[in-house]
């Protein structure tokens, strides 16, 4: 295994994470075992963060004690990769359904640096009082206001780290992929300046990710 970033490992082009609950996997990704340590394999086709790493991101933001915002955690399978790196930190994760946060909560009660916020990420007010001294935002919600949700909580929470994952479609279906990107990184970049853009293709069609 090759250390990429922190928390982040590498062999024969598949990247793992170190499980941080030994035996126990998340979304029947595989296990792999070296000397004493567990690695969980993070699947780029499930998770856009994993696309992201394996199509060259350069810096990756989360160490071992940051505390992320997570807007649109479903189940956790983004998440849990997190959990196994900020072993200090914290994930709040923001989910509106109430079928995949019940299974976030259930992860929860293993992985005690997650927090479950049943919530609409249009209304940070509404999760204001819980989430405290946050250094990162990542959002993942497949809306056509994706990135009004994205600047109202990066306001409201006072943050300067963050990616998001944008889907053309869901901006605008008519429009060529290109051009929904070009025109959301132009909305974005008015207010952040943005270090890294990211085709997710063949991981995720018609995405890109976003980190400022
Ligand atoms: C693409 S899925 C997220 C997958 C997840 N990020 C992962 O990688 O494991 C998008 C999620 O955003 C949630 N969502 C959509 N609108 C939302 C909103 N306004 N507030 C919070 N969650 C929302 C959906 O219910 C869905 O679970």
């Amino acid at each position: 295994m090759k250390k990429i970033f922190e928390g982040v490992y590498k062999e024969n082009s598949k990247i793992f994470t170190k499980n941080l609950i030994p035996g126990k996997k998340v979304y029947n990704e595989k296990l792999v075992r070296k000397g004493n340590v567990e690695y969980r394999s993070w699947n780029p086709y499930r998770s856009k963060m994993a696309g992201a790493i394996l199509k060259g991101l350069k810096y990756f933001p989360i160490k071992k004690d940051t505390k992320i915002l997570y807007l649109g955690v479903a189940s956790g399978t983004t998440a849990s990769h997190f959990s196994d790196i900020a072993t200090n930190g914290l994930i709040y994760g923001v989910e509106i359904a109430f079928k995949p946060m019940k299974n976030f909560v259930k992860l929860c009660q293993e992985r005690k640096n997650m927090v479950p916020i049943l919530e609409d990420a249009n209304k940070p007010y509404k999760y204001e009082a819980i989430v405290e001294d946050v250094d990162f935002l990542y959002q993942d919600i497949a809306q056509k206001n994706q990135v009004e949700i994205f600047i109202k909580n990066m306001e409201k929470f006072d943050i300067e780290k963050a990616c998001i994952m944008i889907k053309a479609r869901s901006i605008d279906i008519s429009m060529q992929p290109k051009k929904v990107f070009e025109k959301v990184k132009n909305e974005i970049g008015k207010h952040y300046e943005i270090k890294e853009a990211i085709r997710l293709n063949p991981y995720a069609k018609d995405h890109i990710a976003i980190f400022i």
